[in-house]
């Protein structure tokens, strides 16, 4: 139980945000969530409510919209000051970058980082999370799996303006507020804001309505965990001692979610054995990534263990598709953009 923690997280909105919404304040934290609502803001009104739950409308980009958001009775009067910032807020993913342009991406995704992150060291906050990705590794030169000590290798805008935040971070490892660096792998399953731009939830949504795969780059590794798994992760490092998380990149994920794509395609045809497939080999300019990740670190130093798998998510998806808990799968607002790169 934590009474006496106030988390605020930017982008808690979002896919990842909302259910760290929700997980916060079933064990008690307070919660202020700054979001801009780019997708719409259903997934927070289950909270409106609750006691420990402040939602302000802001968008980060703003050099004070942090601080504002703690302004008035309820908050700055009665509630601790936040002892963490989860900076979840971005311009998400290699196609939503590509869209906004280089100017506005960099600016939500660096520039907003660095707002950020000085207004929680104004603020006293002992910790800074941040949301990092392991498109940051890119093309693997030799197929070994890549460690928080890889070079870096971006593909893509998106990738660029997380290794510039990244970079940022970093030098500040010695500034009041501790930075923590999540490198998350791509995630899958259903949250409040369930995207279905990320490509195992693509796939099962194809599977179900289409009866059909198209599937591009068939060999490629990729790296996979489940939302609620990376929430879980954020909560340890909420928690982790200072001498832990100070400075600190971990991948976030497990060895167990290196798959191929048609180690996945298989997964999806083991549940919807109807489905045809069919194979394309495409190179396109995106954010194309073949690799594998150790996830040693987070394991040794954090003791983070997964506890759900591929199949789980490919159930849970289907089950909400079956039953209607997701109605309108091909709505916008469960999209960051209207092209989706595998
Ligand atoms: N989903 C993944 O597979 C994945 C993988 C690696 C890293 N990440 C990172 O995790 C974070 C969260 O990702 P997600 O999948 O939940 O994305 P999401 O798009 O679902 O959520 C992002 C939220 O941020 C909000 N937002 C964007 N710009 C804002 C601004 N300027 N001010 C206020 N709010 C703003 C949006 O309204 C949205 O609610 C991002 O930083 C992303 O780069 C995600």
């Amino acid at each position: 139980m934590n009474p006496d923690r106030h988390i605020l997280i930017t982008g808690g909105a979002g896919y990842i945000g909302s259910l760290l919404t929700s997980e916060l304040l079933r064990t008690n934290y307070r919660v202020t969530v700054a979001d801009s609502l780019l997708f719409g803001g259903e997934s927070l009104v289950p909270f409106l409510h609750h006691p420990n739950f402040h939602f302000v409308k802001a968008d980060v980009t703003e050099p004070r919209a942090v601080k504002d958001a703690l302004r008035g009775d309820r908050v700055e009067a009665a509630w601790p000051k936040p002892d963490a910032i989860v900076h979840l807020a971005a311009i998400v993913g290699f196609p939503a970058c590509q869209a906004v342009g280089k100017q506005v991406a960099w600016r939500y995704n660096v520039e907003a980082t660095k707002t950020v992150f000085e207004q929680a060291v104004a603020l006293g906050a002992e910790r800074f999370v941040f949301a990092s990705t392991y498109s940051n590794y890119g093309l693997s030169s030799n197929g070994a799996p890549v460690t928080e000590e890889s070079p870096l290798n971006p593909q893509s805008l998106y990738a660029e303006t997380k290794i510039a935040a990244e970079e940022y971070l970093l030098g500040r490892k010695d500034a009041p507020t501790a930075p923590l660096l999540f490198r998350f792998a791509t995630l899958y399953g259903i949250s409040p804001r369930t995207r279905f731009d990320l490509i195992i939830n693509q796939f099962v949504l194809d599977a179900y309505t289409k009866r059909q795969l198209l599937i591009y780059q068939r060999g490629y590794s990729r790296s996979f965990v489940h939302v609620r798994d990376v929430v879980n992760g954020i909560l340890l490092g909420l928690d982790a001692p200072q001498a832990k998380i100070r400075g600190q990149v971990y991948n976030l994920g497990t060895d167990t979610g290196n798959y191929t794509k048609d180690q996945i395609v298989n997964l999806v045809l083991k549940r919807m054995p109807e489905t045809m497939v069919e194979y394309k080999d495409l190179t396109f300019g995106g954010d194309m990534r073949d690799i594998t990740v150790s996830f040693a670190k987070i394991k040794r130093e954090l003791g983070f263990e997964t506890t759900l798998d591929v199949d789980d998510g490919i159930r849970e998806l289907l089950f909400a598709l079956k039953t209607g808990l997701i109605r309108n799968p091909m709505d916008e607002k469960y999209r960051n953009a209207q092209f989706i790169v595998q």
